[in-house]
């Protein structure tokens, strides 16, 4: 990391990007909103921005720096990331390589198992191959239950279990008319999700206390995400130590895996057996108050307005330029 002079961040004038087109739009309104309230309560200069409707060549003229509360495809995938870069406007968060290879998650996956850390096994759906042909890739390959997601999905949208060849032929077809452009099915792993926060504070990398959930649907669904009543966190997890701190380290190596930058969050399964698996990591991690990432950095004692202050400041402190 390049600790370079960070600006006064009261003397800025911080673009608060959100909303977007991607599938993900609620869940980044809820970050911009919450994230630039915060920002303007504590005396900053704020305007919150929907992508929607704005071109980044219109933000030169407006805004100092852009801190980002986009998720999902468009928004958290690098395309943003390139236009801000050749616009010239310092923004938080991963640059375009980073944030590309965060986004699709086969291809985070092979840098994984080239570090030697735990992903479930998986296979990419091949759109050239009939259904039945998939179908027997995954009973040799993997074996059932699986788990099927989009590989540049989000916010556990169009996921689901499968847990018969008959319910996977199901979901094949329905795939077909879906959103996303490329499905992967993994080996399911029985195991409560946890995710790992990882900040830039002053230069240093800060590693939040785990934070783990329990789950009352078959897994950690969209519903659960957003209603209170269907799910039960805890920050700091109830795991073991030997468990949460073996997530935090990992998850400090994908940090560096991948090259990210300012702020990470990395998702893994924990298993009953003390195995703890990568599902992915998201490069522009939900900022709501509400939102995990908060909550983390509230175990750790630093309050959210103080938060998204450190976040805009890793604006400024990115290496030079690396796709
Ligand atoms: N291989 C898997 N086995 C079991 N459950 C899974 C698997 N992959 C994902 N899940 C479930 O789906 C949730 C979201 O998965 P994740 O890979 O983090 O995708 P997203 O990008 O949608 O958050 C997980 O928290 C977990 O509950
Ligand atoms: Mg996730």
């Amino acid at each position: 990391m390049t600790v370079t002079t960070v600006p006064d961040i009261r003397a800025l004038r911080i673009g608060v990007l959100c909303g977007g087109n991607s599938p993900e739009r609620p869940g980044s309104i809820a970050s911009g909103e919450h994230a630039s309230k915060a920002l303007a309560g504590a005396g900053l200069v704020t305007e919150l921005i929907d992508m929607a409707d704005t071109a980044v060549t219109e933000l030169r003229e407006r805004i100092d720096v852009a801190l980002l509360g986009l998720h999902g495809l468009g928004g958290e995938d690098g395309k943003i990331q390139g236009a801000l870069e050749t616009a010239g406007i310092p923004y938080t968060g991963s640059g375009v390589l980073a944030s590309a290879i965060g986004m699709h998650k086969p291809t985070f996956k092979l840098l994984l198992v080239r570090e030697c850390l735990d992903t479930p096994r998986w296979v990419v759906v091949d759109p050239a191959l009939t259904i039945e042909a998939t179908l027997s890739v995954v009973r040799h390959s993997l074996g059932f239950p699986v788990f099927i997601k989009p590989s540049s999905g989000g916010g556990s949208l169009a996921a689901g279990i499968a847990h018969d060849e008959q319910q996977l032929r199901k979901m094949l077809e329905g795939t077909r008319s879906a959103a996303y452009a490329e499905y992967m099915i993994e080996e399911y792993v029985q195991g409560i999700p946890c995710t790992v926060g990882l900040v830039e504070i002053d230069g240093r990398l800060v590693t939040f206390p785990v934070h783990d959930v329990e789950s009352k649907r078959e897994f950690y669904d969209y519903e659960a995400k957003h209603d209170p009543n269907l799910r039960v966190e805890h920050c700091p997890s109830i795991l073991s130590a030997p468990t949460t701190e073996s997530m935090q380290y990992v998850a400090r190596r994908v940090f560096r895996m991948i090259g990210a930058h300012g702020v990470l969050r990395v998702d893994f399964l924990a298993a009953a057996s003390g195995r703890t698996t990568v599902l992915e990591c998201n490069t522009l991690p939900g900022l709501s108050q509400r939102g995990n990432l908060a909550t983390m950095a509230k175990a750790a004692g630093i309050q959210y307005p103080v938060l998204m202050q450190h976040v805009v400041r890793t604006a400024f402190t990115k290496p030079a330029y690396v796709p």
